[in-house]
């Protein structure tokens, strides 16, 4: 049977090495089912036993995004990685994996995205409700909205666009260019937009939309086609016209 190399990159902050695992190639396989082979036999192409490789799944359906990784360089997620394709197209016998850069590193694959969730908290991305008891339809939302509603929800908080922005790393305070689709979400939702002044200051801080470089590499990693570069220049648009709100009291038009 055909056989490949799992190159992993895994370790501890501090002391990570590359380690080598040889693997039969099946039907299907993807990162996952890879590294749950190496969890069976955890033992190095050099011959010698280590301990298991350490990562996190949880919906193995690409939409919990737990999974995501540097699958030869490129953030995505592990659980819809087939070797098999990777390996035709690169013509190569060998994967790589890594853990994303732009987190800190717990072990191994593993990486703490809570920044990521701590940002949306930050910049009040849900709907306030004050009860759960019936209050009729909601007001109506237009088709065209709705379009652009449905596209952004459905972002899983991977941390690709993270990952792919040169914008955001552990020195830098940017929120990151998912934050501003979800600030664009919340904003256009009719019940969200009673704190869409709230949520544009927050982005017009330090941190917020001025730091995006406009480099593009977001949109072009992220696995679900969240719009985020229109969500950018939108958020771009509405925090100009949130600051002539608040310095002269009033829109611009
Ligand atoms: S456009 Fe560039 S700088 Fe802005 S969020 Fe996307 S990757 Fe980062
Ligand atoms: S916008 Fe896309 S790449 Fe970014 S966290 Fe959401 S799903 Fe992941
Ligand atoms: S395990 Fe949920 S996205 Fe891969």
């Amino acid at each position: 049977m055909k056989k490949f190399i799992l190159k992993v990159y895994r370790g501890h902050p501090g002391n990570q090495y590359w380690e080598e695992f040889e693997l039969s190639l099946e039907p299907y396989l993807n990162v996952i089912s890879a590294l749950m082979e190496i969890q069976k036999n955890p033992i190095n192409r050099k011959g010698e036993k280590v301990t298991p490789v350490v990562w996190e799944q949880g919906c193995l359906e690409e939409v919990c995004g737990s999974c995501s990784m540097l699958v030869n360089g490129r953030p995505r997620q592990a659980c819809t990685a087939l070797i098999e394709p990777i390996l035709e197209k690169t013509q190569s016998d060998t994967i790589t994996l890594a853990p994303f850069t732009k987190f800190p590193l717990v072990r191994d694959l593993i990486v703490d995205r809570s920044r990521m969730f701590e940002n949306l908290k930050k910049v009040h991305a849900w709907i306030d409700s004050d009860g759960a008891y019936e209050r009729g339809p909601g007001p109506k939302i237009s088709q065209e909205k709705q379009e652009v509603m449905y596209a952004i929800s459905k972002c899983i908080t991977c941390g690709c666009c993270v990952e792919a922005c040169p914008q955001s790393n552990e020195r830098s305070k940017f929120v990151g260019p998912q934050i501003m689709a979800q600030v664009r979400l919340f904003n256009l939702n009719p019940t969200g937009a009673m704190q869409s002044d709230e949520r544009l200051r927050l982005v017009m801080q330090p941190g917020g939309i001025a730091d995006c470089g406009n480099a593009q590499n977001c949109q072009q990693v992220c696995p679900k086609d969240v719009p985020l570069l229109d969500s950018i220049s939108a958020i771009g648009r509405d925090t100009t016209l949130q600051a002539f709100k608040d310095t002269f009291g009033v829109p611009p038009f």
